[in-house]
């Protein structure tokens, strides 16, 4: 276990916003973390590659964050396996993992930035493809009382980049472990945008193929936050009534939309763009030239430079379509 006091988080936040916390604690084991908890600085927020967070000032309590990096086949029957992965794994080694091993179903989430741990908190998805789909069990330590929980697939309550640890249980319990319930036969899903030419480009549906591909249509679109601090998608994709996504048809008949739970599901990088904002800046913050669902920072930008040019962009989108865009990043 590694405790640090006045710690710079500029390393652990993709924004690579300079902002201090008056503690931040890598821990490797679940024992580390429940000696930890013992008075422990509070309030604490758990933390994994910082890839959805921004920061609005410095941090006055403890930063968790687990190092446990531990990769274990737990069970295996002929067509799954099940994989149990630690917190602290970078999430896009364990794609590559699975790549090589030939376990299915992770692969359309190829480059996510961010940490095994957060995947399961934020339930990511891309590709047609969530981290609900394979997630068995999601093992936790709580943070009252040190103890050991383990959520099934269903106590998650996962939805669209939304799980109880987003929501009642917010900041409750610590994930240690994900187990994964990966397939061992061939799953293929390429029903999403340019997916199946570019791996048909590549030579067919084999999860090196598929990794590639969904690799390079990230690249193209998506800016690198090493290069240009940014947090992937800073807005959730809206999901309108009926009668609203028919409001916006009237004027705009080439809105692309999906069906969704509970109504029809809108591209906000798309009602952002023809907002106008797309490739403009308010500061040192702007909306990214190839994908106006990314805010970068240019440079210097504070968390509240950020939030300014969010603000601007919601309630532009709201004078022109009537419709509310709510963030994916979390504001601290
Ligand atoms: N679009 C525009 N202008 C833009 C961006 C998008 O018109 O500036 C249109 C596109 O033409 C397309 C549609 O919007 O018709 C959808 O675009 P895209 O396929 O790029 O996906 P997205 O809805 O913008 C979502 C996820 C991404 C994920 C991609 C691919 C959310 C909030 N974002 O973006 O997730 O990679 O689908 O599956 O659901 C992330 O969460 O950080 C992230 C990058």
């Amino acid at each position: 276990m590694t405790i640090r006091d006045n710690c710079s988080l500029a390393d652990r936040n993709t924004f690579g916003m300079d902002i201090r916390a008056d503690s931040l604690i890598d821990w490797a084991t679940t024992d580390e973390l429940k000696n930890a908890l013992q008075g422990i600085k509070k309030p604490v927020l758990m933390i994994g590659g910082g890839s959805n967070l921004l920061f609005m000032g410095d941090f006055r309590g403890t930063v968790l964050h687990s190092t446990i990096s531990t990769i274990e086949i737990i069970g295996s029957t002929d067509d799954r396996v099940h994989v149990k992965v630690g917190a602290g794994v970078v999430w896009d080694d364990f794609v590559a993992w699975c790549t090589v091993n030939g376990f299915w179903g992770v692969e359309n989430l190829s480059a996510i930035p961010g940490e095994v741990g957060a995947s399961a908190v934020q339930n990511i998805g891309a590709y047609g493809a969530e981290a609900k789909d394979v997630i068995d069990t999601v093992q936790t330590i709580c943070l009252a009382d040190g103890s050991e929980r383990d959520f099934s697939n269903a106590e998650c309550r996962y939805a669209y980049r939304q799980s109880i640890f987003k929501n009642e249980l917010k900041g409750q319990y610590a994930v240690a472990y994900v187990i994964y319930s990966l397939s061992k036969v061939p799953q293929p899903k390429l029903g999403y945008g340019a997916l199946e030419q570019e791996v048909e480009r590549l030579g067919g549906p084999t999860l090196a193929n598929i990794r590639q591909a969904v690799i390079a249509i990230r690249d193209s679109k998506l800016p690198d936050p090493k290069v240009l601090g940014n947090a992937g998608s800073f807005f959730m994709n809206p999901v309108i009534s009926e009668a609203e996504f028919d409001a916006v048809k009237n004027s705009y008949p080439d809105v692309p939309s999906y069906p969704a739970p509970g109504g029809i599901k809108v591209p906000a990088g798309w009602l952002i763009e023809k907002t106008g904002w797309k490739g403009c800046s308010l500061g040192p913050a702007a909306v990214y030239e190839k994908q106006a669902l990314v805010l970068v920072n240019k440079g210097g930008a504070t968390g509240a430079d950020i939030k300014r040019l969010a603000d601007t962009v919601i309630a532009d989108v709201k004078e022109k379509f009537g419709i509310t865009l709510s963030t994916e990043v979390n504001y601290i």
